[in-house]
């Protein structure tokens, strides 16, 4: 039997065996990103905004100081960073990603509830991370695709927590899972249940959660969509359900990035993928995975995949070519 903090019990019996920022370093903002405002028109690139603009001058003017002083590493494009339509390596994991101790500007962005933060891409793109959104409650998107939950529930990067205690205000058995204490601490702290635990550690439950969550982004985590398909596939009972968000624009990216908050204190680097449906659809394919449900709301949009019931995750992965199709 699984128990997460507190005792609960979340599945049955295992098988045999802020302060306003200051308003003058305006960044530039990824065009999949509208809700922020974008860097100068002038600075922007092809698809709409530019990779350094006057907040990405004041960045490196910032980042050269730094240097100056001494360890900490210069914005520089990392020599195993992927490359336009390349692979990430994930023999090697930037650790720890997203957290770091001590001035993690992430767990500081989560306890004040609001940004600025952003994914500071290796090129000097800043996409915006909607930290009040996270923090607030979950709103009509969020609970359409709770709303399609089935069974047991596993929240994959949970960060603060919204979905997690949503789920468990509607009586669903649900777990979060963080690699960062500070998204734990706020999950467990609005009453959810949750796990400081890398969803490629070992897991309570693997192989008997009913849907596994993927929102916000999170596809991106670790940098490779077909490890962490595999990994959810794993995690998923058979026939269970993933429900992932994707980039509403067509878009299938491997990137090094930062958490950054656009103040000049940011994380190490590590690896994060953007996929869009298509780009989802394409690595997410039978025979381990159909097409369940595909919606969209005015901001977001979302993918619910089946696991397959007769195939088994890895053999399924195995026997696929990468990128073929
Ligand atoms: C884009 S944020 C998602 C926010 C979250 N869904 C929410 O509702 O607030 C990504 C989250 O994934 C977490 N994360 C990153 N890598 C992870 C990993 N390997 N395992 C579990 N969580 C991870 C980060 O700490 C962060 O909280």
């Amino acid at each position: 039997m699984v128990r997460a903090r507190r005792g609960r019990r979340l599945l049955g019996a295992r098988p045999r065996r802020a302060r306003p920022r200051p308003a003058a370093r305006r960044p530039d903002v990824h065009p999949a990103h509208r809700r922020l405002p974008a860097g100068p028109a002038d600075r922007r690139g092809p698809q709409g905004a530019g990779p350094a603009g006057a907040a990405g001058r004041g960045h490196r003017r910032r980042r050269h100081r730094r240097r100056r002083r001494g360890p900490r590493q210069p914005l520089r494009r990392h020599p195993r960073a992927p490359r336009r339509g390349g692979e990430v390596s994930t023999a090697r994991e930037a650790a720890p990603p997203w957290c770091t101790a001590p001035g993690d500007p992430y767990a500081q962005a989560l306890r004040a509830g609001r940004g600025p933060l952003f994914l500071r891409r290796h090129d000097g793109w800043l996409l915006p991370l909607d930290v009040e959104r996270w923090c607030a409650t979950a709103d009509e998107a969020d609970l359409a695709a709770l709303g399609r939950c089935e069974g047991a529930v596993l929240d994959i990067g949970c960060g603060p927590g919204r979905l997690v205690a949503a789920l468990a205000g509607r009586g669903r058995r649900t777990l979060g899972i963080d690699i960062s204490q500070a998204a734990v601490a706020h999950t467990l702290a609005l009453g959810g249940q949750a796990l400081r635990r890398s969803v490629f550690a070992r897991l309570p439950g693997e192989g008997r959660w009913g849907t596994v969550l993927l929102l916000d982004g999170n596809i991106g985590i670790g940098g490779d969509p077909r490890r962490l398909l595999l990994r959810c596939a794993q995690l998923l009972a058979p026939g269970g359900l993933l429900i992932a968000e994707t980039v509403p624009v067509d878009v299938d990216e491997r990137l090094w990035v930062r958490v950054d908050d656009g103040m000049g204190r940011s994380s190490p680097q590590f690896p994060w993928a953007r996929l869009g449906t298509e780009a989802l659809l394409r690595h997410a394919r039978p025979p381990l995975w159909r097409t369940a449900d595909h919606w969209t709301t005015p901001e977001r949009e979302f993918v619910a995949l089946r696991r397959s019931t007769g195939v088994a995750p890895a053999a399924a992965m195995e026997a696929e070519a990468p990128g073929r199709g």
